[in-house]
């Protein structure tokens, strides 16, 4: 198996029919894209490889929290985009200490009651697993945003999250080495362990984005429960 030979996945026709369950594609609300015209091109791209669905999922931390306008600006995407892919509208929240507040208010879910959630990346947020708790608590089933770029976190811990039967959402790009050799080495433990879920791709930035994608290659096998992945909640 040293040798086996590696395909490159843009080629795979892969993404024929699956959902984005996460990306920053919504316009002028975060650090991702930032007008109209490129929330189009990012759909434009998505039609070209088959994409059916795509959740938009804008941060909601401390810094970025105006709800009214990541609603308003969803509504101006949905009366421009005329495609054919479909459009939801959810987030993805940082477990700090902003948090309470926006689950009194009422979370942005991914179908019903999945919620996308994030540490930081230095360091685990404080409460986490109080955070975990509580979310699963009240009735949503908590997804973990790209568990493989917190590399705070030992193997221990990644299975001691899925015994809480939390979800694991891996960053397409991971793959790619585009965040570093540890964290494409995670991603690669957890795709080989069956530990995600789901998949999003995170984008911030089309252009980067094609750059990235083009650069991952998959063993058969690799590739193999990578489809399981995006076929078994599409
Ligand atoms: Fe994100």
């Amino acid at each position: 198996m040293l040798f086996e030979k590696k395909k490159r996945l843009i080629d795979s026709g892969c993404f024929n029919g699956i959902t984005d369950y996460h990306c920053h594609i919504l316009f002028g609300v975060d650090d991702g894209i930032n007008e109209l015209s490129e929330s189009l091109s990012a759909l434009s791209y998505y039609e070209s490889l088959g994409v059916k669905r795509v959740f938009l999922t804008p941060h909601i931390n401390l810094t970025y929290n105006n709800i009214s306008l990541i609603e308003r600006n969803f509504d101006i995407l949905e009366n421009r985009y005329n495609g054919d892919i479909e459009l939801h509208l959810a987030a993805e929240y940082l477990l700090d200490s902003g948090f309470e507040k926006q689950i009194k208010q009422g979370l942005k879910c991914i179908k019903d009651n999945m919620v996308l959630v994030e540490s930081s990346y230095l360091h685990k947020s404080a409460n986490f697993d109080e955070t975990l708790f509580q979310i699963a608590n009240e009735g949503f089933s908590p997804i973990i945003a790209h568990p493989e770029r917190y590399l705070f976190m030992d193997i221990n811990k990644y299975h001691e999250l899925k015994n809480c039967d939390y979800l694991f959402q891996l960053n397409l790009l991971s793959l790619s080495g585009m965040y570093g050799i540890q964290v494409k080495r995670r991603a690669q433990y957890l795709l080989e362990n069956n530990m995600y879920d789901l998949i999003g791709s995170d984008m911030h930035n089309l252009e980067l984005f094609k750059d990235h994608i083009r650069e991952i290659k998959l063993s058969k096998m690799k590739h193999r429960s990578l489809m399981l992945i995006f076929n078994q909640l599409c």
